[in-house]
């Protein structure tokens, strides 16, 4: 069975002061959650302190972003081997805000994907259609071709330890959630286009939902059979928020 995987995108949220009092305040809250996997996402300059507080703890650390190469002239970017040398665990790449606001490409995701696996760091590789393209019946093929191109670099062999997650651009910060049969029906096209690149494997492949996610409709979107987790924005701000949702009903059993 794929074990569930409950992420906090702080986005640009929080400082390390703040971070820390996080953490201080939410692991208490999740230390009898079930067999899941919780992730807080902080930005760069949270990851030390998030890490000095939780180490040792059950939950993990993601960075946001990183790019793809190993050293060198690149202002402002955040190497790979610099997030092992903090304790991350997993790495966000191509968030939406990122394609939308910053230009990156299915091929900079790509890169960035596989220098995170080359450094043993997992990704979570985030998808999702705009309202527009929703609309114009071409989810499928844009989610499709982000597929495609974001996972180009995964060598077959390590692709179990790939997250997905797919985030409608429509759901994210809106208050407007896919209805868990809207987002199940992609569930289910991702696990088709995943099992067509990497064959079996695509079964042990957690793909998460994204986009609005919150205490009171978690439960319904984590029933759906290829719901394997949420990366959650807005309600992962708040530690009791965000430990419900880390608590989600099944989540026990
Ligand atoms: P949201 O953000 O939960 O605030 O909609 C989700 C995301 O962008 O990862």
């Amino acid at each position: 069975m794929r074990r569930p995987i409950l992420a906090a995108n702080w986005k640009m949220h929080k400082t390390g002061a703040e971070a820390t009092a996080f953490a201080k305040a939410f692991l208490p809250l999740v230390a009898d959650a079930g067999e899941v996997d919780i992730v807080l996402a902080p930005p760069f300059t949270g990851l030390v302190p998030l890490a000095q507080t939780l180490g040792g703890s059950r939950v993990a650390l993601a960075a946001q972003n990183v790019n793809p190469e190993e050293k060198g002239a690149f202002t402002g970017e955040i190497a790979p081997s610099m997030l092992v040398e903090i304790g991350c665990t997993y790495g966000i790449v191509g968030h939406s805000e990122r394609r939308a606001l910053y230009g990156e490409t299915d091929d900079f995701v790509a890169r960035k994907a596989a220098a995170l696996l080359a450094h043993g760091i997992l990704p979570i590789v985030c998808v999702g259609e705009t309202l527009e393209e929703r609309e114009a019946e071409r989810a499928f093929d844009v989610i499709g071709a982000q597929l495609r191109g974001s996972l180009a670099a995964v060598p077959d062999e390590r692709a179990s330890e790939v997250v997905i997650a797919y985030e409608p651009v429509w759901a994210i910060g809106t208050g407007r959630t896919a209805t868990p049969e809207i987002a199940q029906e992609v569930h289910a096209f991702v696990r088709k286009q995943l099992a067509q690149r990497f064959g079996a494997a695509a079964e042990a492949m957690r793909i998460q939902y994204g986009g609005s996610v919150k205490p009171d409709n978690v439960d319904t979107l984590m029933a759906q059979p290829d719901i394997d987790g949420a990366l959650v924005g807005g309600a992962s701000l708040d530690p009791e928020q965000f430990a419900r949702i880390a608590k989600f009903e099944s989540s026990g059993e």
